[in-house]
């Protein structure tokens, strides 16, 4: 975990309040596993003193990218960086995904700026899988064309049915687990809203299967000291839990180690 003075190289929005940011960090940027994140002092805040958090969306050499959406303070704030200007980060931070087993077929399921936390895992898998990419509209679905030039069949569904199939992520996923996936045994790796989680979770347990998860809890501090991004998680103790630190021992967890009922 290093901190750097990034510099903006691009910044730009692209569609439905979300922005890509690409910055040189070569403190940083070299040392990312695919589902980490970096810690953002929002530059010009004012008396805000909270880093946010933001998966790495990619990186090459020295230059990292995040993949943000407009949806407070910060993230509003953020986007008036130009290129060309300082912000000060920390990373990479967290336990991200694993490497996909070669056993396996990956299969991808994000809601939303989700899949920005697996953009890497898509690149460094050794199996070129599926990818399920879910949003409220068309707006909210991202980057589909940078995981097809990965190599991976990406499908797409949106609740309004404004892109793709009409209807949850899961829908599509169910269907074609149903249909397409009876010989091959998949592995999950997840990020988006908890009921989505939550979701491919229940699937992944009641079929005997592997499911990553990456949890998006609020942070303070993460780097571990604060404990206010705790999850609660299977424990051999009296109580049968305890919690562990998201920034720290997450933000990816294999769903059977959480208590989902104990997640919002
Ligand atoms: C490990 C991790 C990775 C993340 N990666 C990304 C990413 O790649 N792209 C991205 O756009 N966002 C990501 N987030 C969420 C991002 O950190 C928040 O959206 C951001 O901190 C909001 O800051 P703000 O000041 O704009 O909003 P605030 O003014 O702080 O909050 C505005 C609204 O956003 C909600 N919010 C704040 N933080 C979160 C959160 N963590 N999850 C869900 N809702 C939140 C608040 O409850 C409030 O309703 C990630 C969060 C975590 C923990
Ligand atoms: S954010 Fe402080 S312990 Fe995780």
């Amino acid at each position: 975990m290093k901190t750097d003075d990034a510099i903006v190289v691009e910044h730009q929005s692209i569609q439905g309040g979300y922005s890509l940011l690409v910055m040189r960090a070569p403190g940083v940027a070299p040392l990312v596993q695919p589902g980490q994140f970096i810690h953002v002092k929002v530059p010009h805040l004012g008396d805000s003193v909270l880093r946010r958090p933001f998966s790495v969306f990619k990186t090459d050499g020295d230059r990292l990218a995040i993949l943000y959406k407009n949806v407070g303070k910060g993230t509003r704030t953020l986007q008036f960086l130009r290129a060309g200007e300082k912000l000060s980060i920390v990373g990479p931070l967290g336990h991200g995904f694993p490497a996909p087993d070669p056993k396996k077929f990956p299969v991808i399921v994000a809601g939303g700026y989700g899949n920005a936390a697996l953009y890497l895992t898509a690149r460094t898998s050794p199996v070129k899988g599926i990818a399920f990419f879910g949003g409220r509209t068309a707006q909210d679905v991202l980057c589909v064309s940078d995981f097809q030039a990965l190599g991976w069949d990406v499908r797409v569904a949106t609740d309004d049915g404004s892109l793709g199939t009409k209807g949850l992520v899961t829908a599509a996923l169910d269907l074609w687990c149903a249909a397409e996936a009876k010989e091959i045994t998949p592995e999950f790796f997840c990020c988006g809203p908890n009921g989505m989680l939550k979701a491919v979770a229940e699937r992944a347990m009641k079929s005997g299967q592997t499911a990553w998860v990456s949890l998006d809890n609020n942070m303070g501090c993460g780097v571990g000291a604060c404990l206010t991004c705790v999850v609660k998680v299977k424990a051999d103790n009296a109580q049968g839990w305890e919690w562990k630190r998201s920034c720290h021992e997450g933000p990816v967890f294999e769903c059977r180690e959480i208590l989902w009922e104990s997640v919002g």
